[in-house]
């Protein structure tokens, strides 16, 4: 787990820094005012994120974990001996503990995040655990092209891992783009499992969203306080607040920050101007069905191979094969 206090000296690289600034103004000029939801993970919001997943209301990570105790040996066997297993996103370790555990010798455990410290210490409290196991973490943006290690590379085949229902996290067109990409990553042979979270009641879709003990609001308002610490902004956290409600019709969470009043902000030098009520949407969440992740794969060349779900049908656990291109 990253402390709190430490990981706020976290400070990224200057390409990542450019990118960064890049993204947020021109988020704030469109005229719905949005941000790219990758850049909650700073190593607060990394560690804020962890903070959701114990509440009560966020259901997803301990239906993801149920589905795996249950059924990780069936999941594993999906992943051939000498494989390397490549986790998107894979922010904790507690979910590859539990497949590593059922799965055959790998050549390489390769947890893939955005989020640097996160993932160094991470894989750093895996190690001892899995003394056999060849762990090589990657600070990455998956949505841009990124390398392998080699011994991945050279391994017979490689399997996808992408938990979290984080898939949710793109707009349908953009997890169409990663799923080419990562076919292309992964290469021929490859499989990839993907936990994602399922269409259902709102109510309960909104609780997970609006915790009670404000997790959900700390993550959300985080955003602010990374853009007015990296790039000169002056956000007023007291005068925007948490929204968070389910959108039936698009099938997604959405999540903003709403300006309480009429205000200015300045960001990298360049003012905003904010109407009372208006927001800034921070997230989408969305929520798939077995039929319509499926079709989605399907679509940029992956079968499905297997679904699993917990008990109560709140969340899968879903499984592709690349196929063989057509000659
Ligand atoms: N896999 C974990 C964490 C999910 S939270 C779980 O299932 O609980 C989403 C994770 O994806 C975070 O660790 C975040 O840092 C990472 N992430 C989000 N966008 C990313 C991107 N574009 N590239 C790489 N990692 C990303
Ligand atoms: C990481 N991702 C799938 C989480 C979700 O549920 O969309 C992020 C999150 N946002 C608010 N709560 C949790």
């Amino acid at each position: 787990m990253v402390a709190l206090a430490r990981s706020n000296t976290f400070t990224p690289v200057d390409d990542e820094q450019s990118a960064f600034e890049a993204d947020v103004l021109k988020g704030l000029s469109q005229q719905r005012k949005r941000l790219p939801p990758k850049y909650f993970y700073d190593a607060v919001g990394s560690e804020l994120f962890e903070r959701i997943t114990e509440q009560p209301e966020y259901y997803p990570t301990r239906c993801e974990m149920d589905i795996l105790r249950k059924h990780g040996a069936e999941i594993a066997q999906l992943i051939p001996a000498g494989a390397a297993l490549v986790e998107f996103g894979s922010g904790s370790n507690k979910k590859a503990r539990i497949l590593l555990a059922a799965v055959p010798a790998l050549a390489a455990y390769v947890p893939v995040d955005i989020c640097g410290p996160m993932v160094e210490q991470e894989a750093a409290e895996l190690r001892p655990d899995f003394p056999s196991l060849n762990v090589l973490p990657i600070t990455a943006d998956f949505t841009q092209p990124f390398t392998l290690p080699q011994e991945a590379l050279e391994a017979p085949a490689r399997v996808g891992f992408f938990p979290g229902s984080t898939i949710g996290n793109f707009e349908p067109h953009e997890a169409a783009a990663f799923l080419r990409n990562a076919a292309k990553t992964l290469g021929p042979g490859a499989k990839m499992i993907i936990g994602a979270d399922l269409v259902k009641d709102a109510e309960v879709l909104n609780e997970a969203y609006n915790d009670t003990a404000g997790f959900t609001e700390k993550f959300n308002l985080n955003v602010l306080v990374r853009i007015n610490r990296e790039l000169r902004g002056n956000f007023d956290l007291d005068s925007f607040e948490h929204h968070a409600f389910y959108n039936r019709e698009r099938q997604r969470i959405e999540m903003h920050l709403a300006s309480l009043k009429r205000q200015k902000v300045k960001v990298a030098g360049e003012c905003f101007e904010f109407r009372a009520g208006e927001t800034i949407h921070t997230e989408s969440s969305y929520k798939y069905t077995a039929e319509s992740l499926a079709a989605l794969a399907r679509g940029v060349g992956w079968e499905p191979v297997g679904v699993w779900m917990d008990d109560d049908c709140r969340f899968s656990i879903q499984a592709f094969s690349l196929a063989e291109p057509k000659r």
